[in-house]
């Protein structure tokens, strides 16, 4: 608990550390009333350190002392000082041993952090500092050590011991104890520290890896989830094949394992060898997961198996760096999960989580660089500018060195610091020396918050047959930071015919070469582009692939939009231009008339949508998914949520109401034939015909409803089960919608997975999730306080995707949020953090709205011992 005002910490402090730690040899002794944890550091002075005759500083948090001793010589009080945050030594020899005793007690640790439990499992989580709640140790990145750990438990309670490594040894003890000792031959980071102790069951599998190494695989997970691991084991062989293939890098250990647990702040965490999973990251079947699960999972269990090289074996300087890590494991994943399924789609995807959530970030009040200079609370900046603003400059570095280069960069980066610990300017200057490019403008995106804009303006020579483009950028000043300098950015473009045909980019310079598509580099606030040998205005086909992470302004016509949404051979840019399209329709409706007329040409080219049987079903069933409210409210400004709300709703309605007949037959199209797959063709069926039932559903479709009764009743897999409940839950028949409530939740309850599903989809509907239901859900047996998901599922789904009711102009879904956040604040100061997020975006909104918010922080602010976690986010979003 704070006890004073919390600390800003900055990047240009960092000074290298003090002490190095070659060995640390743990034993745990797990009990129900606690654990005592016995500590033993081989330490050096750091022959780097300026600071001959620094004392000795090891970080800690929350735990009890027991006995301290230096070269096997137990130290008197007055030899040291506990200041409860931190051990001191003053005098140290220059090579020593030190044995730390603590007693801490996980089955009182509800924040999840260091050592805890988790439905009767002890399990860890110590990125990025909770390996001090453990025990007192320099707990930074770059200290590497090799960990040797024992582990003693009750056998009966506890029959699996897990740490890092390989197990070396294992025995009886005494009062039905046993032990099992793992010794980790690769040095590390604290953070990947990783303990498990419980009743597990064990799956196992393994790969050859090109060499030929055979590498144990090994999932542990609750005996009543033994049939939920087949999906995760098989994406983590994936993943290994894919690494060894695409990046050249092959496993280092001979056991690979992975550990699912209930109790998770975050998705998943890369331990090395030992990786723990949030139960609903990891599990799945075919009766209690949706497509979107497995997708999920298979990128999740990629992602951390990535980081075995991208973050283990090159880790992070200091955790300024965080998105060396994350930024470059991110772009790993989605390289892979493009090239398990559809690569249209899964750019799509990731492009609107992006342009809907982390351009809101980049716009808010806790914007910060790729790099942030300075932060109070780490685990605050776990964002999506570090992931996945992260993952756009590592995709930009890939697109202007071209693959080749980029793979050179990525050797040369693992084997130049293969063991170290480093910076995002080591990896970016790996990537230079590699290809020989230069890319000092390009750090820009690392130091520089913000998204750019970019005004394109174009016009027609007819006399010459010249096309001109003018391209500006400027970047919006953000907290701390104004006039930026621009950036480094790589354009993607084609440009189209009247027919629709590509044509030849002939720039002025190189006439020689006149490919269809190009790759523009900005570098200047401004540039125009001359493109020659054409005989009539193109239309321009702008950042392809969206080539960068920023905002493109350019004064499209509906005309021009609907041309490129059936003529663009850049699929992604087909979907953009439907989704401007939609957006531009809505926009023009937010606060018109109940009976105002929605764009006819709109109507059409869905209904071209709905029966096109031709286009990649994949891309048409994204086609179809109108912008979401919160990508309408990011683009909004004073945004007044329930007139957008209202707005989207009546072109929705007006859609269904027109193309009824044909998503009849969409439906009847996709009804699946066969055994259920999880192929990108089975997942477009499935989604289409859902997306095609909830539609018909918004306007009380008779027919809809017994289809969506029908297939709630008979689906052989989750994803056509939760379409038919979601479709029910948003329609106004209500008797239907709580019988398949009722019946759902009595079919799944003993599943935590499925009821987090039963959780959400009434938490997030404007219908069944106002205010009132939130609450009898917080009352639910099922709800639990002390699990993030639950709370994720509730009052997360409620303020983050329910914006009409938490935007409610009377101003009680804000005091809602800042009831559990005040509540969480005590318990789970990470979540409690998290959950802030809706709130501090309060500028946004419109006035009525705005003030309404900021009273909701300014209580949250007021609390008594606001843990530094909230602190920090409240404090800033108040500045
Ligand atoms: N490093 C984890 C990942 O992205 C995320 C994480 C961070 C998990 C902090 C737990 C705590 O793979
Ligand atoms: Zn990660």
């Amino acid at each position: 608990m704070r006890t004073s005002q919390p600390q800003t910490i900055y990047l240009s402090d960092y000074k290298v550390p003090a002490y190095l730690v070659d060995t640390v040899e743990l034993t745990f002794e797990l009990f129900e009333d606690g654990a005592r944890v016995h500590s033993t550091l081989e330490l050096r002075r750091n022959p780097e350190s300026a600071d001959v005759s620094a004392p000795l500083e090891l970080d800690g948090d929350s735990l009890k002392l027991e006995s301290v001793a230096l070269d096997g010589a137990k130290l008197a009080a007055s030899d040291y000082e506990d200041r409860g945050d931190q051990l001191v030594i003053r005098s140290v020899p220059d090579q020593f041993r030190l044995t730390v005793v603590t007693w801490i007690e996980p089955q009182n640790n509800t924040r999840l952090e260091g050592l805890y439990k988790s439905s009767g499992m002890f399990c860890t989580q110590c990125e990025a500092e909770g390996f001090r709640c453990i025990t007192f140790f320099p707990d930074r990145p770059d200290v590497m050590a090799r960990f040797r750990t024992r582990i003693e438990a009750n056998k009966e309670a506890y029959p699996i011991l897990l740490s890092n490594g390989n197990d070396v040894e294992k025995g009886e003890l005494e009062n039905g104890r046993h032990f099992v000792t793992w010794e980790d031959p690769f040095p590390k980071p604290c953070y990947l520290f990783a303990l498990v102790a419980g009743d597990l069951v064990e799956k196992r599998d393994s790969f050859t890896t090109c060499s030929g190494r055979d590498i144990d695989l090994r999932m542990y997970v609750e005996p009543r989830n033994a049939e939920k691991c087949d999906h995760a084991m098989d994406s983590l062989k994936r993943s290994m094949r894919w690494d060894e293939e695409v990046y050249g890098r092959e496993y280092d250990l001979d056991i690979f394992m992975i550990v699912a647990v209930d109790d998770f702040n975050m998705g998943a965490m890369e331990n090395k060898g030992l990786n723990i999973f949030n139960s609903s990251c990891v599990l799945a079947s075919q009766e209690t997961a949706t497509d979107l699960a497995f997708q999920r999972i298979e990128a999740i269990v990629a992602h951390e198996y990535f980081h075995n090289w991208s973050g283990n074996r090159v880790t992070c300087r200091d955790w300024f760096q965080l998105s060396l890590k994350e930024g470059f494991t991110v772009f790993r994943d989605a390289q892979f999960s493009a090239d398990m399924g559809s690569p249209t789609v899964k750019r799509i995807e990731d492009v609107t989580l992006l342009r809907t959530a982390q351009f809101a970030e980049d716009s808010g009040p806790m914007a910060h660089p790729v790099r942030p200079a300075s932060y109070m609370e780490i685990t605050n900046f776990y964002t999506l500018t570090i992931y996945e603003k992260g993952e756009e400059v590592v995709r930009m570095i890939h697109t202007l060195l071209g693959p080749d280069m980029f793979r050179k960069g990525s050797d040369l980066y693992f084997e130049r610091h293969d063991g170290q610990a480093v910076t995002t300017d080591d990896f970016v200057r790996a990537m230079e020396d590699a290809s020989g490019r230069d890319l000092s403008q390009f750090r820009l995106w690392y130091e520089q918050a913000g998204t750019p804009v970019l005004t394109v303006s174009d016009e027609f020579d007819a006399g010459q047959g010249v096309y001109r483009l003018t391209i500006e950028q400027s970047i919006p000043d953000t907290p701390g930071q104004t006039n930026k300098k621009p950036q480094h950015i790589p354009f993607a473009l084609g440009l189209l015919g009247q027919d629709g045909q590509p044509l030849a980019l002939q720039l002025e310079a190189d006439a020689s070469e006149s490919p269809i598509e190009r790759v523009l580099e900005l570098t200047d606030a401004s540039h125009t582009f001359e493109f020659h040998g054409l005989d009539a205005k193109p239309v321009p086909s702008l950042l392809r692939h969206f080539s960068a992470p920023v905002r493109v302004r350019y004064p499209w016509t509906r005309e021009q939009l609907l041309f490129l949404m059936s003529h663009d051979p850049d699929g992604f840019n087909r979907w953009d231009a439907g989704q401007r399209l939609a957006v531009d329709v809505i926009q023009s409706l937010v606060g018109a008339a109940d009976d105002a007329e929605v764009e006819p040409r709109l109507i059409e080219a869905y209904r071209s949508l709905v029966s096109d049987t031709d286009l990649d079903q994949a891309l048409v069933a994204k086609m179809l998914q109108l912008p979401s409210e919160a990508y309408l409210i990011e683009l909004a400004e004073n945004a007044d949520v329930p007139a957008i709300h209202q707005a989207r709703e009546a072109v929705l309605k007006c859609l269904a109401h027109a193309l009824r007949d044909e998503l009849l037959a969409c439906y009847q199209r996709n009804l699946e034939t066969g055994a259920y797959e999880v192929t990108p063709e089975a997942i477009a069926r499935r989604s289409l015909r859902n997306t095609a039932l909830a539609w018909l559903l918004m306007i009380n479709d008779e027919k809809g409803r017994t289809m969506a009764v029908s297939q709630m009743n008979d689906a052989d897999n989750m994803t056509d089960r939760m379409g038919a409940l979601r479709a029910l839950v948003n329609s106004d028949y209500e008797d239907d919608r709580r019988q398949a409530l009722d019946e759902f939740y009595n079919s799944f309850r003993d599943d935590p997975q499925v009821v987090e599903q039963w959780f959400s989809v009434q938490a997030a509907s404007d219908r069944a999730g106002q205010l009132p239901d939130i609450r009898k859900l917080l009352e639910h047996p099922a709800f639990d306080w002390k699990n993030p998901n639950k709370i994720r599922s509730v009052v997360g789904a409620f303020a983050g995707q329910n914006l009409a009711a938490f935007h409610n102009p009377d101003g009680s879904g804000y005091d809602f949020l800042a009831d559990q956040v005040c509540r969480l604040d005590d318990s789970n100061p990470q979540i409690a953090a998290r959950l802030v997020t809706p709130l501090t975006r309060w500028q946004k909104f419109a006035p009525a709205y705005s003030g309404q918010m900021k009273s909701a922080l300014e209580r949250i602010r007021d609390k008594e011992g606001l843990s530094r976690d909230v602190y920090e986010v409240v404090h800033k979003s108040l500045a």
